[in-house]
């Protein structure tokens, strides 16, 4: 780099200088906006002498080359407004309308959102549901191979890789395989940027073969919420086309404290990754020696992933960074354990499934926090009846609501007769149908909780009973729904029949 000043030091300098502001912001850099100290000092755009994010040509194109350079891509773009416009520019720049892409199910709702808007259609790619834990795990070879003979038409693969709970698809084998068919790989790696900066981190996606590569730094490392990278690697993917979406959807006034955020993110982790990740590994390794001593409660075993655990399973790694706890056994559902860690030790977990919390850990976590972690869950699995003595409530881990998840895919899934997404999302004659009575009716809407945001039924697909069980399910358990119009799902938005 010419002149090593990173994007935070220069908007200091700027603080601190007399230059006055005639441009936006509306808050002119003043501390009387009240605005927390120092937002307003550092907040600006595209100012000279600052960079246009759109056509970089100064400090965020350096800033940029540099992501490139620590992750391996050719081309790195910032990103102001999450991994959800990386999708939707990857998915937009690989398929136009009417092009078929491969989509995996668990993809993230930015990605439907991408083929609604493009109006491409979707095959479906059904990961593996992992028998162990009861949740979707990795995408195997041999499925993406089935689908891409059977549609040689699809322009791209897109799956998510960490899924949302941890678990890490082998992309080197579908890299092999979606290339030898001459398609683009896309990979939401949103959960994994943190991958490929250490050896005891999967490697990145972009190491083993992938063409797009999307990835929150603020999910898992330090970096403003909202910031996130898309990269490219290897020429398959059309650049010129992937830039016309990326102005499309990022912000014509991107926040520079947030690309700041980004660039100082990529320095710390070019300079220190070594110091960071070592404590962190040490911290981690003796949490879950400790985990491992609970009778009731359960965590996925740390350690390599093995043919033993997972036989025959496609999965090639579990994320070092998500600790999923598993609390079937103890009769209680996730969402209380949730509310137990918040209320009565004021730790606050990513998510809750049914049958499990997640927590998301990073090279940021303390010593304090992981102790504070450790006590609690041995408190709270002490305090439980132990697994003999509930032999009544004893599901085992996964064989509660994830598989009840699952399953209710599946009956969809079966259905060869399903209707553009894009055209289920505007059809013109709809009507509300009681959820009851919507057995083998056209859904037009999503229908999802929040994390993580992957649609149970999606706009195209026929309601089946199991799916109404689901649903029902959720109601009476007071899930939050988002999606439907009726998010009480009393009701669901269907396309009118006869
Ligand atoms: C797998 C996956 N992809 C994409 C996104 C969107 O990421 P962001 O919140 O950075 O826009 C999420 C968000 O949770 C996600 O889980």
């Amino acid at each position: 780099m010419e002149n090593d000043f990173s994007i935070y030091e220069r908007l200091a300098a700027l603080a601190r200088s007399d230059v006055y502001p005639y441009h936006m912001p509306g808050h002119k850099r003043n501390a009387g906006a009240g605005l927390p100290e120092g937002f307003a000092q550092l907040d600006i755009t595209e100012i000279e002498p600052f960079d246009n994010l759109h056509h970089a040509q100064g400090i965020l194109k350096e800033a940029m080359e540099e992501a490139a350079e620590l992750y391996g891509a050719d081309r790195t773009y910032f990103l102001v407004n999450g991994s959800t416009c990386g999708v939707l520019a990857a998915v937009s720049a690989a398929a136009a309308e009417g092009d078929t892409l491969i989509l995996a199910r668990n993809a993230h709702l930015s990605a439907y959102h991408g083929v609604y808007l493009r109006r491409c259609l979707m095959v479906p790619l059904y990961p593996e549901r992992l028998a162990e834990y009861g949740v979707y795990g990795a995408v195997g070879a041999d499925e993406v191979e089935r689908l891409l003979r059977r549609h040689p038409e699809a322009k791209a693969v897109f799956i998510t890789s960490p899924t949302y709970d941890g678990f890490v698809s082998d992309v080197e084998k579908l890299a092999e395989v979606v290339h030898a068919y001459g398609k683009i790989l896309i990979v939401d790696e949103a959960h994994g940027a943190h991958f490929g900066l250490d050896e005891r981190m999967p490697p990145s996606s972009l190491d083993c073969g992938a063409d797009l590569v999307i990835h929150s730094l603020h999910k898992t490392l330090p970096s403003l919420t909202q910031t996130a990278l898309l990269h490219v690697k290897g020429s398959r993917v059309d650049r010129g086309r992937l830039e016309r979406f990326l102005r499309i959807y990022q912000s014509s006034s991107p926040s520079y404290l947030l690309m700041g955020s980004i660039d100082l993110c990529i320095r710390q982790m070019r300079k220190h990754r070594r110091e960071w990740f070592d404590p962190f590994f040490e911290r981690r390794g003796k949490l879950m020696k400790e985990l491992s001593t609970l009778k009731v409660l359960q965590v996925v075993p740390d350690g390599p992933v093995t043919e033993a655990a997972y036989a025959g399973s496609a999965l090639k790694y579990y994320d070092p960074s998500k600790l999923m706890i598993f609390c079937d056994g103890a009769g209680i559902s996730g969402v209380e354990l949730q509310r137990i860690l918040l209320e009565d030790y004021h730790l606050q977990m990513e998510m809750a499934g049914a049958n499990y919390v997640l927590a998301i850990l990073t090279v940021m976590d303390t010593r304090e926090g992981f102790m504070r972690l450790s006590a609690a869950l041995k408190e709270i699995d002490a305090a439980m009846p132990s697994k003999e003595q509930k032999a009544g409530l004893v599901t085992g881990i996964g064989l509660t609501c994830q598989d009840e998840f699952l399953s209710a895919v599946r009956s969809v899934q079966v259905q060869e007769e399903r209707i553009p997404l894009a055209q289920a999302m505007d059809a013109a004659g709809t009507e509300k149908v009681a959820l009851e009575c919507a057995e083998g009716r056209m859904i037009t809407e999503f229908v999802y909780a929040y994390p993580p945001g992957i649609s149970v039924i999606l706009p195209g697909e026929r309601m089946t009973e199991q799916m109404i069980a689901l649903l029902t399910g959720y109601r009476e358990r007071g899930m939050t729904i988002q999606g439907p119009e009726d998010e009480t799902l009393r009701t669901i938005r269907c396309i009118k029949e006869g």
